[in-house]
This record gives C-alpha cells, structure tokens and sequence, in this order.
C-alpha cells in the first residue's frame, strides 16, 4: 500500500447527516408543522423509542449529557456535603455535573484492561475515610466499553450507595446481555454530534426503570414545575430540544446498524494490528459487548507516533491528553481523592484512531500500515 496519499477519511457526523438527509428532513417538516416546539409530540415519540431500545420503562429527554447527570443527582437529593465517586479517566462534563449538582467529585482508579472504574478501588475509596459521605458512584462506560456493573453493584450496596451510569459514549454496548443504561438506578447519555446516536446540535436523556424517580426527573428538567407555573420542587431548565427529538427519531432506527459497523471496523483494526510491537489494541472483557465509540490503542511512544500518523493525514486524536485531576480547574478536588496510578500511567499512551461508522476499509488498512512503518 502507498504511504504517499492518505485515502479520505470521511467527516463525521456530516457523513450520517447526509445518509439520513431525506428522512430528516421528513422529520422536521412534520415536526415544524405540528407548532408545538417546547416538550411536544416528538421528544414524547423519542422518549418512548429511546426507553425500548434501552429496555428501560422510562427515557426522560434533556438539553445535554451534563445536565443529564446534574438532573438525576439533584432528584435524588445528592447535593451539598455529599460526595460522588467516578473515574478521573473521563470526559470533564462527568465531573463538572457533580459539581454543578452541589456534590463533591472523588476520583477513584481504573481497571486497565476495560479502562473504566475499577470495582477493587472503589471498595478501597468507600472503606476509607475519604469515602465519608460518598451517596452515589457513576460508572461511566468510556469509549463503548461496558463498566463491570455486577461488581460495582455488589461494592455499591455492601455501603448503601447509589449505582448510577454515565452511558454518554456506550449507546448500543451490553452488559451481560442488558443494554447499559437499564442497570444503575439511573443512567445519563449525550446525544452529541459525534456520539453513537447524536443529534445536530446538543441533546441529552436519562434512562430510569425506577417510576418515583422518573416522575422527580421530569419535574425538575422543567423549572420544578409539577403543574404548569407551579413548581413543586427547585428545578432547572434543561429540556430535550423538539426539532432534536424528531431528528433522533430517525438516526435511532439505523443505531443497531451502525453499532454492527463499529464493531466490524474495530475487529478489522484488531486484526491488522495483531502482534504490533508499538501498539496495544483495546481489549472488550467477556461478559460485554463494546459499542466501540472510539478505538483507542496504547502506545509507550504515543506523541511520535501521533505526530507520524499526523503527518500522513491520519486523523488521530486524543480522548483525552489529561486525565480531570490533572486539570488545573479540577485541582481542588485531587486533594480529596486517593492516588490514580492506573489512571495516569494510561493517561499518558492513549491515542485514539480513526473510527465512525462511514470509514472505509481502506482508510483503516492504511492507517495500520502508517503504524506499521513507524514500527520499523
Ligand atoms: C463520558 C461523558 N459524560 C458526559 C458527557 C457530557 O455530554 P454533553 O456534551 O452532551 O453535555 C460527555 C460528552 O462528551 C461524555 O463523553
């Protein structure tokens, strides 16, 4: 294969934008039609479909990822002089929800091979004295990669504490043949452009099976509002928007579809990467299905290689080049936590390869044979 001309790496989310155009646009001109833009037919419609692919009993819609977490935290009272335990191997909207909600963020420690919160480390955190006041642990699912949610809700209720899910990047993974999302007491996702089901703008929703807490949800998404101009508790505004929702609707028939792709393009990646002296494939843990949001290897030499691949237009990235406690914002909080070491020895070799939906077989064969050459 030449080196010399990198093939093209198609845009995303442009590319699944253009894939749907016709029914999209179908979408919206009913959704215009239909006059009611705040909480109408569209998120009610979305919320319904969004529950049943998560096989939940409720999908309440929000404006984003962050206040998804913000709204579940505040419906169950986890506020001020309460802590919250997650992962510093995450996106800095996990933490800064926690805050926003009035909690503290404890970081706790990876396990390497799934990336995601180790179950050991958040025992250790809960039966020390930093883990006082911790009411509730999110699991985030990082890059489509299931948490050992069976482990961490062992952990979770040996000390009364809350299992909840940050699925923000793991539409479409299982675990233990469940969806994520229908296993913590309640579960956030972004509908971001870039995610596995995005919108084009911001969206976001929660996933519930718990009906009393739904209902709190619901409320407190709408300014507290129990019945219209009346609020029954303090509440935000934070409302799947409506042109969102119809836009949602129509990329949510095609997700399963393209989770199969992801899967398929990130095995093609694995065998092309097989026996790599440089770099280290992810792994998926039995028991889980990955919905590979993002593919991400590891590297000891990962800045050179980055700048090789750089260099040969391969769009590698990083996801992300801090880990939250490592983010001078968020220096406050290390000083409550443990020590990170899995987190910041990983932290330090991610590197993200190309991966959506709409990448060609060839854009991936080149990009190993980019690795490749590095290697020699
Ligand atoms: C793991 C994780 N949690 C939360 C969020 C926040 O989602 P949003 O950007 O929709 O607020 C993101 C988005 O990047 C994320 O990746």
């Amino acid at each position: 294969m030449s080196l010399s001309t990198s093939p093209v790496f198609s845009a995303y989310p442009l590319e699944d934008y253009r894939n749907h155009k016709q029914a999209i646009d179908d979408s919206l001109a009913r959704a215009l039609e239909h006059g009611h833009y705040i909480l109408g037919n569209e998120v009610a419609a979305f919320e319904k479909e969004f529950a049943t692919y998560t096989q939940t009993k409720h999908c309440i819609g929000v404006a984003n990822g962050t206040d998804a977490i913000e709204v579940i935290l505040r419906a169950l009272d986890i506020g001020p002089n309460c802590k919250v335990a997650l992962p510093s191997h995450t996106a800095v909207a996990s933490a800064s929800a926690i805050a926003r909600a009035g909690a503290t963020p404890v970081f706790v420690d990876i396990d390497l091979e799934s990336r995601t919160i180790c179950p050991h480390a958040l025992e250790s955190l809960l039966s020390s004295p930093l883990g006082v006041n911790v009411k509730a642990v999110l699991a985030v699912h990082i890059y489509g990669h299931s948490c050992d949610l069976a482990s961490l809700q062992a952990v979770a209720d040996k000390h009364g504490v809350i299992l909840l899910e940050d699925c923000a990047q793991a539409h479409g993974a299982t675990f233990q043949s469940k969806p994520v999302g229908s296993i913590g007491r309640a579960a956030a996702f972004s509908f971001y452009p870039t995610k596995n089901l995005g919108a084009i703008g911001d969206g976001g929703g929660i996933t519930t099976n718990d009906d009393e807490l739904a209902n709190r949800m619901n409320i407190i998404r709408q300014y507290g509002w129990k019945d219209r101009y009346i609020s029954a508790c303090e509440g935000v505004n934070s409302r799947l928007d409506e042109l969102q929702a119809a836009i949602l609707r129509v990329k949510l028939q095609s997700l399963s579809r393209s989770i199969l792709q992801r899967r398929k393009l990130a095995t093609l990646y694995n065998e092309l990467l097989n026996g790599s002296s440089i770099v280290m494939p992810p792994t998926c843990k039995s028991g889980c299905e990955h919905a590979y949001h993002l593919y991400v290897v590891r590297c000891s030499k990962r800045d050179a290689l980055m700048k090789h691949l750089l260099g040969h237009g391969v769009p590698a990235a990083l996801h992300y080049p801090a880990a939250i406690h490592q983010q001078p914002g968020y220096y406050h909080i290390t000083k409550q936590s443990p020590a990170l070491p899995n987190t910041d020895a990983l932290v330090k070799e991610i590197l993200t390869l190309p991966l959506q939906p709409y990448l060609s077989e060839e854009a991936i064969r080149f990009t190993c044979a980019v690795i490749r050459e590095f290697e020699i």
